[in-house]
C-alpha cells in the first residue's frame, strides 16, 4: 500500500471483535499482535509496528495518518480497539515499511500528534526510543560538526571578520587616507563592542560621509524605478517615512533594525567588516542581517572593494522587509548551521545569487 492515504480506512481499518489474534512471527505487544499481509514481505525498509493510544475525537486518526502520507511511508496495516487504559480513547497499531532516516522523522512528527507512542520492530521486536528533545538534548554527540550558535546570544562568538575591518589593504581607495582610516577604527570598535540585545550606536556622520551617500543614493534610486522588483520597490516608502531613507540623510542602523524587527522579526548587527560566510549564515537562522555602518571612500563614490552602508541599506534592506524574502533567507541560514566547509561555500552562493536585485 502506498503512502497516499487514499482509502486506506477502507481498506485498512477493522475490528476484530475484543480480542487480536495473532498470526505468524510477528512481534507480540501489549496491546496488539500483529501480521503482515503476505505482499508487504516484498517491499523494501525495516517492518515497524507503531502503537499509540488516541482520545476519541473527530478527525484525530486522519490528522495522525496523514503523517504517515507526509512522509511517504508505506502502511501496510491498521487496526484499532478501545484503549485497555484510557477512557474514550482507542489503542491504534499502524505497521508500516519504513527506512531509518524516515524513521527518526517519524518519530518527531508524531509527538506532536500523540502523547506516546511505541515503535516496535517486526522482525526483532526492538522497541526504539522515543525521540529526544531538542531541547533537552545537552548530552547529545555532534561529533564533528563544527560549532554553531544554538541561540541568538551566541551570535556574539559568531563574529569572524575575514577583510578589512579596521585594517584596511594597500589597493583600498581609502588606504592613505588617516582621516578615513582612524574613522574606520571608530566603526570597527562600535561593532566589536557590540553584544546581542543592545541598541546599536547611532553614528554622527560627517559632511563627507553625507555627500557620499548623496551620490550614490541619488544614481541607486535613478536604477531602482528603472530596474528593481516588485518586492524591493513595495516597501521603499516605508524606508523613507519610518528610516530617513533620503538623499541628504544617511539612516541609522537602529532605526532600520526597529523597522525591520516590526516588519518580518529581522533584526540588524554591526559588523566591522567583511564577515565569514558561515558566521553571515548563522546570523541569518536567527533572523539577524550582519550590516556594515561604515561608508566607502569619497575619492570613488560608485567602487567599493567591499561592503558598505551603501550596499546594506540601499541593496539589502528593501528585500528583508518582505516577508517571503525574509523566510527565505532563514532558511538559508538554518541550512548553514554545523554544515560542512563545502556545503557553507554552496549556501553562499545562493546568497550571492539571491543578492542580484535586478529581474526587469
Ligand atoms: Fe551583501
Amino acid at each position: 500500500m502506498s503512502g497516499s492515504g487514499k482509502g486506506l480506512l477502507g481498506l485498512w481499518l477493522y475490528r476484530n471483535g475484543s480480542d487480536w489474534q495473532m498470526k505468524g512471527e510477528a512481534h507480540q505487544h501489549s496491546k496488539f499482535e500483529v501480521t503482515r499481509p503476505q505482499e508487504a514481505q516484498h517491499l523494501d525498509g525495516e517492518k515497524i509496528s507503531v502503537i499509540f493510544t488516541l482520545k476519541n475525537q473527530v478527525g484525530g486518526l486522519v490528522k495522525v495518518l496523514s503523517v504517515f502520507q507526509d512522509l511517504g511511508i508505506n502502511v501496510l496495516h491498521i487496526e484499532s480497539r478501545k484503549s485497555m487504559t484510557e477512557i474514550s480513547a482507542a489503542d491504534i497499531l499502524v505497521d508500516v515499511e519504513c527506512d531509518p532516516r524516515r524513521m527518526e522523522h517519524l518519530k518527531r512528527m508524531l509527538k506532536r500528534e500523540v502523547q506516546e507512542f511505541e515503535l516496535v520492530s517486526q522482525e526483532t521486536g526492538k522497541v526504539f526510543a522515543p525521540p529526544t528533545p531538542l531541547s533537552a538534548a545537552t548530552s547529545f554527540d555532534y561529533g564533528e560538526m563544527p560549532w554553531f550558535p544554538r541561540k541568538i546570544s551566541d551570535l556574539d562568538r559568531a563574529q569572524n571578520v575575514l577583510m578589512y575591518g579596521s585594517e584596511l589593504d594597500a589597493d583600498h581607495p581609502g588606504f592613505k587616507d588617516p582621516v578615513y582610516r582612524k574613522r574606520r577604527e571608530h566603526f570597527s570598535a562600535i561593532a566589536n563592542n557590540y553584544k546581542y540585545g543592545q541598541p546599536i550606536p547611532r553614528v554622527q556622520y560627517t559632511e563627507t560621509e553625507i555627500k557620499t551617500w548623496g551620490i550614490v543614493f541619488r544614481e541607486l534610486h535613478k536604477l531602482y524605478q528603472k530596474h528593481a522588483c516588485d518586492e524591493y520597490l513595495e516597501n521603499w516608502p516605508q524606508l523613507v517615512k519610518y528610516c530617513g531613507y533620503r538623499e541628504d540623510n544617511l539612516p541609522q542602523l537602529e532605526d532600520v533594525s526597529v523597522f525591520l524587527k516590526r516588519k518580518t522579526g529581522f533584526q540588524l548587527r554591526p559588523v566591522a567588516g567583511y564577515l565569514s560566510p558561515r558566521d553571515f549564515l548563522s546570523g541569518l537562522a536567527f533572523r539577524v542581517f550582519h550590516c556594515t555602518q561604515y561608508i566607502r571612500h569619497s575619492s570613488d563614490p560608485f567602487y567599493t572593494p567591499e561592503p558598505d552602508c551603501c550596499h546594506e541599506l540601499l541593496g539589502h534592506m528593501p528585500l528583508l522587509a518582505n516577508p517571503s524574502f525574509a523566510q527565505f533567507s532563514q532558511e538559508l541560514g538554518l541550512a548553514s548551521l554545523g554544515a560542512s566547509e563545502d556545503d557553507i561555500d554552496k549556501l553562499a552562493t545562493v546568497i550571492n545569487y539571491k543578492s542580484l536585485y535586478f529581474r526587469r
